[in-house]
């Protein structure tokens, strides 16, 4: 029998609906800055000023030039951490290949009452020991779609494959905060089908189209496929959908599955980062 379709297209709808309550109230506002032309950071940034729009999010998006000097870049991450008027802004990576070793300090620069990407040290750390504030979006998204689903994580064996410190690392911390118990497999994993088939949820967040084919999954798994490669056949996942599909018990398709609760997530963490800042704790 072929697997549930998780339509990460409504689910994120569906947050977002919920989302525009507080929007209205708090009228918090998100900025994005993007540096250069990348064509995946442009439809990804346009995916989310979209969903600004879809709940009323006041938001500025920042377009600097590929050849930005890191001094430049700095200066407007400051300005947005000094202006009361900004909730939350997020730099879209990756940035030009001039800036790349700069990004630890420039994630490390942006205030983390600011930083929606979840990425700095003080959130992964607050997400690390359990109380995820204000967490990655893309791991949120996903742990959203198990959860809205009513897919149990507490207790089944969870394998993320990918060990970014976006997706792969945040996610492994997130399902074990949940109780799963977790394995993260990577490049150098060894017997990577073993593994990945003794997996109840399977997450692929790698980036290298099909790479996790049906003899690597268990029969009746959930697999959530986290990769976006643009290839000469179109936006395709990390998973061999149409096969693995004949395995699973539920899967994500791409486009339509994680991409769209990214977005969500990241509007919830903006609204989140508006009440934390008021002081509130019930987030
Ligand atoms: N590039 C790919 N995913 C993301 C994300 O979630 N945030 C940012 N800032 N850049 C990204």
């Amino acid at each position: 029998m072929s697997a549930v379709i998780l339509d990460g297209r409504a689910i994120a709808s569906e947050l977002l609906s919920s989302l525009k309550a507080d929007v209205q109230k708090l009228n918090p506002k998100l900025v994005i800055v993007q540096v250069g032309e990348d064509p995946a950071s442009a439809s990804y940034i346009k995916q989310k000023i979209k969903a600004c729009a879809e709940v009323g999010m006041r938001n500025e998006h920042i377009h600097l030039p590929t050849k930005c000097a890191r001094e430049d870049l700095m200066r407007t991450v400051t300005a947005l951490n000094q202006n009361p008027d900004v909730t939350g802004f997020i730099v879209q990576l990756p940035l030009p290949p001039h800036l790349t070793a700069f990004v630890p300090e420039l994630i490390d620069a942006i205030d983390p009452k600011k930083d929606i990407d979840g990425f700095g040290a003080i959130n992964i750390g607050h997400t690390f020991l359990g109380s995820e504030q204000l967490p990655p979006a893309t791991p949120a998204g996903v742990i959203h779609i198990l959860e809205s689903s009513g897919i149990a994580i507490e207790g089944k064996r969870a394998v993320v494959v990918g060990r970014s410190n976006i997706v792969g690392k945040p996610l492994a911390i997130m399902l074990l905060n949940r109780h799963a118990t977790v394995t993260i497999c990577h490049t150098r994993t060894e017997e990577l089908g073993r593994r990945t088939k003794e997996a109840d949820i399977l997450i692929a967040a790698v980036g290298k189209p099909k790479m996790i084919t049906a003899d690597m999954v268990k029969k009746g798994a959930v697999v959530i496929d986290v990769g976006m490669n643009r290839t000469e056949e179109g936006l395709i996942g990390d998973v061999d959908f149409k096969a693995v599909k004949e395995i699973a018990s539920a899967i994500t398709p791409v486009p339509g599955g994680v991409g769209p609760m990214t977005v969500a997530s990241l509007i919830k963490n903006c609204v989140t980062a508006k009440k934390l800042q008021a002081g509130r704790s019930d987030v």
